[in-house]
Parts: structure tokens; sequence; C-alpha cells
């Protein structure tokens, strides 16, 4: 194998971090998915009582915040354990509340500027598959392999749902379909780094797809690209 760092981008629920999740294993790459780190940074503002659109406050707490992402500390399905200065938000970063305003923090450039460098160091650390919305365009746009995964906004919250109800939670889909839109629409039309494809990237639609046939797919490619 001689890809060494495999970015995979696309809209919320397209399927990337279960895609890269099991493409990493496979490797036996570090997978790391960014999205928990604009979650972490939007947790800790709720959780300290942090205006959202406090710009200039939520910028200085990406600067400061400690975020370790670990192998799982606890066994109840997790792919990874996040620690925010030390405390486990593996779960707490998944909540209505936080998926309401990660993307308003995600738009705000000194964030991203603060958590794309240290992404860029974890890729500097070896082998990794890099999962997010601007990997391939702005974190690593040298990365070897670049996948952009999409599917219908309906098949997307359809999955967010079935994944709620699956952990045990009550959930309506039609509030998910309107969250899905609405963080769609906030990613792609921000100033900062929004979500697009970038031009050497392979896009794959998994609207009618399974995540074996997905799998299967992705391993193709590569083994193509290499
Ligand atoms: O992939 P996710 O749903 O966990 O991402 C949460 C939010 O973070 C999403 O609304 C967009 C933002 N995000 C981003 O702007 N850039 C990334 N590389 C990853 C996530």
């Amino acid at each position: 194998m001689k890809l060494a760092t495999i970015a995979i981008d696309g809209p919320a629920a397209s399927g990337k971090s279960t895609i890269g999740e099991l493409l990493a294993r496979h490797l036996d790459y570090l997978y790391f998915d960014t999205g928990v780190m604009y979650r972490a940074v939007t947790w800790a503002a709720l959780a300290r009582g942090i205006p959202i659109e406090d710009e200039a406050a939520v910028t200085e707490l990406a600067e400061q915040l400690c975020i370790d992402v670990v192998p799982p500390t606890v066994d109840d399905e997790r792919q990874y354990t996040v620690l925010a200065d030390g405390a486990d938000v593996t779960w707490a970063i998944r909540t209505p509340e936080v998926n309401a305003g990660v993307s308003p923090v995600s738009a705000y450039p000194g964030v991203r500027r603060a958590l794309v460098a240290q992404q860029r160091r974890v890729a500097m650390g070896g082998p990794v598959v890099m999962v997010g919305r601007d990997i391939g365009t702005i974190v690593l746009p040298n990365a070897d392999f670049k996948l952009y995964l999409d599917a219908s906004v309906e098949e997307r919250a359809r999955r967010r749902w079935r994944e709620v109800r699956a952990r045990g939670e009550e959930a309506d889909y039609e509030p998910i379909l309107i969250s899905v839109r609405r963080r769609d629409e906030i990613d792609s039309s921000r100033d900062a780094s929004p979500l697009c494809v970038a031009d050497d990237a392979i896009v794959l639609d998994t609207t009618a797809m399974g995540i074996e046939k997905v799998l299967v797919q992705v391993g193709r490619l590569i083994e193509e690209q290499e």
C-alpha cells in the first residue's frame, strides 16, 4: 500500500465515518474524523455559557481547548473516545443542541484556522484516513486519494434517524430532515472553506448503495490509483 493519506469529504450522514473507519481498519491506518473537533468546541461553548454568536469568544475557546481523540475507553459501540480538556464528551457532542450549533461554529475562520493546524499535525504522524468537509480541498490538498461521498438529503436524514433509534433514543424523521437540510445549507454557503468537491476527488453517490457495496467500490478505486 503506497497511499499514505486518504481524504474523505461529503455532507452530513453521507457515510463518511462508517466507510472511513472500515477502510482505516482494513488498511491498518489511523482513522480521524475531523467533525468531532468542531463538535467538541461547540459542546464546550454551550457548557461554559459562551453564546454561539460570540465569534471572538468561540474562536479563543477553539485556540485553547485541548481535544484528544483516543481509542475507545468504554465498550458502548463508540468508534473512539473524544476528550475535551480531559472530559469524555464522546456522546455529549452528538446532541441536537450541538448539531444546531456546530455549523455556525465551523463557519468561523479563526476556529477553522486553529483546528486545521491540529488536523495537519495529526496527518504528519503517519498513514491516515481523514474524514470531514474540507480535507481534500484545504487540510490535505496533496492527499494521495480523495473521495467525495454523497447521497440524497432524504436518504441521509433516514440514516441519521436510524442511527439515533439504534441507540435506543426516541426520534422523529421530519426534524432530522430539517436539521440535515439546514446544516447542508450552512456548510455549503459559508465563506470559510465551504463544503465542495476537490477537482481531483472521486465522487461516489451512495443513495442506493449499502455499506458493503460502497466499501467494495472504494477498495476497487483505491487499487486503481495505486
Ligand atoms: O461530520 P459531522 O456531522 O460530525 O460534522 C459536524 C460539523 O462540523 C458540520 O456541520 C460541518 C463541520 N465540519 C467542517 O466544517 N469541516 C470539517 N472538516 C468537518 C466538519
